[in-house]
Formats: structure tokens, sequence, C-alpha cells
């Protein structure tokens, strides 16, 4: 057996492709697209190494599924990042994390070297690898050849986005966000009307030290966004040279706020107090009888960001004061629509870790929900890789779980049925590491028994990576 935290942060860099995979068990014939999924797999360069998992040169990954056979294929995406840093030797783009040599703010946006590692997005019918730098990269979804950079037709500027803009379907809108970073930052609320090429602002307000945020959720009528006491120290921007990160300092003492912004005029119809937490991710959000629940994976602080470099990823446990990393807790928080409340309190969800969730996308993103997925820990496990597949039904509040000895499964994905009528009737994809073969597959579970129908075999190890998509119609 291969040491999981080993191979799982260790560089891919063969590119293959793979008509059919060996499968086990049985993939349903129904199941007819493509899952395209994005994440780090280069490390090192001849000269320097990366120091944080984040920063992992993009390498792109689909699987394609049609009459049971699943096909694969993986490629770096082609940047000039990845040319320029493999032929140097060395780190030639910015990084969020690791010691840099090049700071984001030193340059502008539309000059900097892009490695788009974090997730896949279809947007105005471009398939986008993106990172939170605001620049997306294309590509084409069946050869996984990289198309180039995507540049809007519109004047809104800003440094720093989000690699999970939220599809409005009601409006037909892709919504995400931008923070301007200057003397007087500002944070931006945009729209990009499904096959439009530009942006148009929803609403923007003004924060003095403005928050790192990785994601948000929409209601019907809202864009709820959290903003955590982890805040740019704009004397540390001045001096420049360091991560990104870097430059956002953690206080405890400050409350996490949440902003609820009208989709319709952009106008901030409610601000909320709560006590200080981080989360990448939030799980979904919606109205409910005069209030909006909003659904998230909280951390009790920031220690998950520092904690994920590769060094002491590949040792497996962190050597700090605490055996572990807090885990990420299923929390819902309720934010009063109308009444002078503005702190608020959350329940638990789930007993369960939550990590890289997912729900029924199309069917109840900003809409009540029975189920989530996601990547988990068994309680108090004195490690940071997630060994298990949780899913969580919201209204009974139970979860069941998958796992299997030596695996350590990624981001689900969950594929509705094509005649579906539950929520959950469908299967979920996950990209599973194995460490006792050395290598990965794909695992097919059914969604709500959450038992394994089947799994493709992949003849190399995919680095664990970060998010990904399916489309049925690739
Ligand atoms: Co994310």
């Amino acid at each position: 057996m291969t040491n999981p935290f080993t191979i799982g942060y260790a560089s891919l860099n063969d590119e293959i492709s793979v008509a059919s995979l060996p499968i086990e068990g049985t993939i349903p014939r129904w199941l007819v697209g493509t899952l395209l999924r994005n994440g780090p797999a280069k490390f090192e360069f001849e000269q320097e190494e990366l120091w944080h998992w984040f920063d992992g040169l993009a390498m792109l990954h689909r699987f394609s599924f049609q009459d049971g056979n699943v096909s694969y294929a993986n490629k770096f995406l082609q940047s000039d990042a990845n040319k320029t840093s493999k032929e140097e030797g060395r780190i030639t783009f910015p990084v969020f994390a690791s010691d840099p040599c090049k700071a984001l703010f030193k340059h502008s946006v539309t000059e900097m070297m892009l490695n788009p590692n974090v997730s896949i997005q279809k947007v105005s019918g471009d398939f986008l690898a993106l990172t939170e730098i605001p620049l997306p990269m294309a590509f084409d979804p069946h050869t996984l050849d990289t198309l180039g950079v995507v540049e809007y037709k519109d004047h809104l500027t800003g440094q720093h986005s989000s690699a999970h803009p939220l599809y409005d379907f009601a409006s037909k809108t892709m919504i995400s966000y931008m923070t301007e970073f200057g003397l007087e930052s500002t944070f931006k609320v945009f729209g990009i009307k499904s096959g439009e090429h530009q942006r148009t602002l929803i609403g923007s307000y003004p924060v003095a030290e403005p928050s790192y945020i990785h994601s948000f959720s929409i209601t019907e009528r809202y864009v709820v966004i959290a903003e955590y006491p982890y805040r740019v120290v704009p004397a540390k921007l001045l001096t420049g040279g360091k991560s990104f990160i870097q430059n956002f300092e953690w206080r405890p003492q400050d409350p996490t706020l949440f902003i609820v912004m009208s989709k319709q005029d952009g106008s901030i119809i409610g601000r909320y107090e709560s006590e200080a937490f981080f989360s990448f991710h939030h799980i979904n959000a919606f109205e409910r009888a005069g209030e909006i629940i909003v659904d998230l994976s909280a951390y009790p602080d920031t220690k998950v960001i520092d904690e994920s470099n590769l060094p002491n990823l590949r040792k497996g446990r962190n050597d700090g004061k605490d055996p572990y990393t807090a885990p990420s807790e299923y929390r819902r928080y309720h934010l009063p629509l109308h009444g002078s409340s503005s702190t608020v309190t959350y329940e638990l969800m789930s007993e369960y870790e939550i990590e890289l969730p997912t729900i029924n996308y199309p069917r109840s993103n900003a809409h009540d929900y029975g189920v989530a997925y996601g990547i988990s820990l068994a309680r108090n496990a004195p490690v940071l890789l997630a060994h298990q597949l949780v899913r969580v039904d919201v209204h009974e509040r139970t979860s069941n779980f998958w796992s299997a000895e030596g695996c350590n499964p990624g981001e689900p994905i969950f594929v509705q049925a094509p005649d579906a009528r539950a929520e959950d009737d469908g299967v979920v994809l996950s990209v599973v590491l194995n460490a006792n073969k050395g290598n990965s597959f794909l695992l097919v579970l059914d969604a709500h028994t959450f038992e394994e129908l089947g799994r493709a075999e992949v003849p190399h190890h995919i680095p664990l990576g970060i998010h990904g998509m399916y489309f049925p119609e690739v």
C-alpha cells in the first residue's frame, strides 16, 4: 500500500486518453454526459517548489459516460503560467499562499499569468477553468485543449473574484462578485445574462478592509454574502512581496457579518452579525416564513488555510498544538427578514464534518432542499484527509456514509436521473484516491441509498482535486 498522504499530493505529469476504463460493478446506462474536473497537479519545477496545495498547476480531467462505459482523458491547462514555469524551472505566476515572486497587487490583472486550478463552470456557452483572479480561461470540453483567456466586454474592475458563481435559473443569469482593492475598496455583485459576454453590476458597497470570501449564496430575491473577520491589512498590501492570502489577518474578536442584497435593485436589505467563523463553501440558502436560511460549511478559524500547505499535508497530520484542524461544521444560520434583531445564531445540521458540499443544484439551488453531500472525516480523526463521503438528510438530520479501506474520496457531484421524481433520484460521482493500488477510480453511488453501483479504474493516481461539474450535453 502506498501512502495516501504522499500520492494524494504528488505531481501527475502524464497526460493520457483512454477510450474505455475497466469497470467493476455497473455504470447506469442512463448516465450519458461528462464530468469535468479541475485541480492542482504539479507542485515542483527544476529550481523551485510550490509550498501550498492550492497553488499547483491546473490540470483538467474528463470522464465521459455512454452505454455503461466510461472514457477518460487528462491534460494540463495550457496557460502561459504552465509554459513559462516549466521552461524556466521556477514559479512564474501569482500564488495564493506559497511564497511569491510575483504578488497579485503589483500587476494589473490583465498582465498576470493565470493558473486557474480551482473549478469548472459553463458561462454563456463557454467552458471555463476558474480561479479567484477575475479572468477565466476557456477550454474545449472534448479535447481539453486550452482556448484562451475570456475578457468580458464591460468596464467592471476588480482583482479578486469567486470560483463559485451561481446560476440564477429564474433570471437565466450567472451571478458572482468581485472585490476592487484600493484606498477605498469596493465589493461588487454582478450578473452575466445567458448568452452575453458582459458583466452587469447588480449592486456594490464600500468595504474598509475587505474580507477573504470564497463563495456566497442566492435565494429567490436576494444575494447573501458572509464577510468573515479575515481581513486585508492595508499596510501589508503596501509592502508587497507576499502571497495573496498573507495580506489577510484573522481577528477572532470581530464578528462574521452577513450582508443581504436585493437581486432586483442592488439595495442592502439587511446586515447581521454572528460569532466569528470562516467558511470556504456555502451549501445553499433560501427564504422561508419571514427569514433567510443560510447553510454553510463552517470552521471556527482560518487554520485550515495554513495547514493545507504541502509539507504538512504530505505528513498527514499537523504539528500544531491542536491534534487536528477543527472540522468544518454543517451550520444553518437564520437571518430574520423583518424585526430589529441583527445578531444571528445557528443550528448544527449534522454531527459530522462536511466539506466540498453539493446539492441537486438545478432543482434545489436557492430553494428549500432535503439532501446535501460532501466529503467528511470521522469525528476527531487525527488526520487532514477526508476518508468518507457523507449524505445528509436535511429534514431528518441523519447522515449516512460511503467509505472503503485505504480510499480518500474527492468532491461528490450529484447527477439527476432522467425520470427523477425525488430530489435524490440519481447518482453521486466522486474521484477516489486508492492508496491500496496507488491509483484513482471514478466512483458511482446511488444518491438515495448511498450504496456503490460501480467504479471505473484510472491507470494512474489523480492528485486530490478541488472542484468539478457534470454536463449532460457533452
Ligand atoms: Co471552492
